[in-house]
């Protein structure tokens, strides 16, 4: 596996910019992850010293770049505004197995799709327009077969979402430990679906 240039991991849509996450947008990270309303099918909110502790780590990339945490910022303005993440899916642990994400190695396993947006940004389609270009990167420039997505039942939004970038629903599946809704979408799924 080569690793990816940090350029290609630089995202651009008609209307974001995508850039992978740095320590320097913990503000972002804690308006985001302490917000009750934002969190509230996503786990909760996570306490301020968990996420300054978890800073570095949620930055690193894995598979030679090809998983991670990207900032979704604004294409103009370049504000950010939100995170959109390929990591391994927990599946009997409460939270990302960080140490699973490391540089040359793809983990074994699923990856998922996971994306959280400022609340003055939401119903602009922004998410699913960061979904889609996270996907064109996935399956064009790196290699993945294959990305799956969890919900809780009750998180329309979220499910419009995957339903609108293609994603099939896969009934209850295992994750963070529960049983939840899950998604999948194969590379050939969404070579299929650009037709
Ligand atoms: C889920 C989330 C990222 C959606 O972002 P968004 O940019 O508002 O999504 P979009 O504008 O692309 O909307 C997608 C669809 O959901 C609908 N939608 C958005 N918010 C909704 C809500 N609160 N209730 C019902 N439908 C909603 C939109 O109308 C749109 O529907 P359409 O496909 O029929 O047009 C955002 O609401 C968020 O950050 N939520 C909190 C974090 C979260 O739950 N993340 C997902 C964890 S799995």
């Amino acid at each position: 596996m080569e690793i990816l240039p940090d350029q290609s991991l630089q995202l651009v849509s008609a209307r974001l910019f995508l850039r992978p996450l740095l320590e320097n947008d913990v503000d972002l990270v804690l308006e985001l992850f302490t917000d009750p309303e934002i969190m509230e099918y996503a786990g909760g909110p996570v306490k301020s010293e968990r996420i300054r502790a978890e800073m570095a780590a949620s930055v690193q990339r894995g598979a030679d770049g090809s998983i991670g945490v990207w900032c979704i910022c604004k294409a103009q303005s370049k504000a950010p505004i939100g995170t959109i993440a390929l990591l391994p899916l927990p599946v009997e642990a409460e939270d990302t197995e960080w140490e699973l994400v490391r540089t040359g190695e793809m983990p074994d396993g699923d990856i998922e799709i996971g994306y959280f947006l400022r609340k003055e940004e939401w119903r602009q389609g922004y998410i699913s327009e960061a979904v889609s270009r996270v996907l064109e990167f996935a399956f064009s420039v790196a290699s993945l077969e294959e990305i799956v997505a969890v919900i809780d039942p009750r998180n329309t939004a979220s499910r419009k979402v995957l339903e609108r970038t293609g994603f099939l629903s896969e009934g209850d599946r295992r994750a963070y430990r529960e049983t939840c809704p899950g998604f999948r979408l194969s590379k050939s799924g969404w070579l299929a679906g650009r037709l």
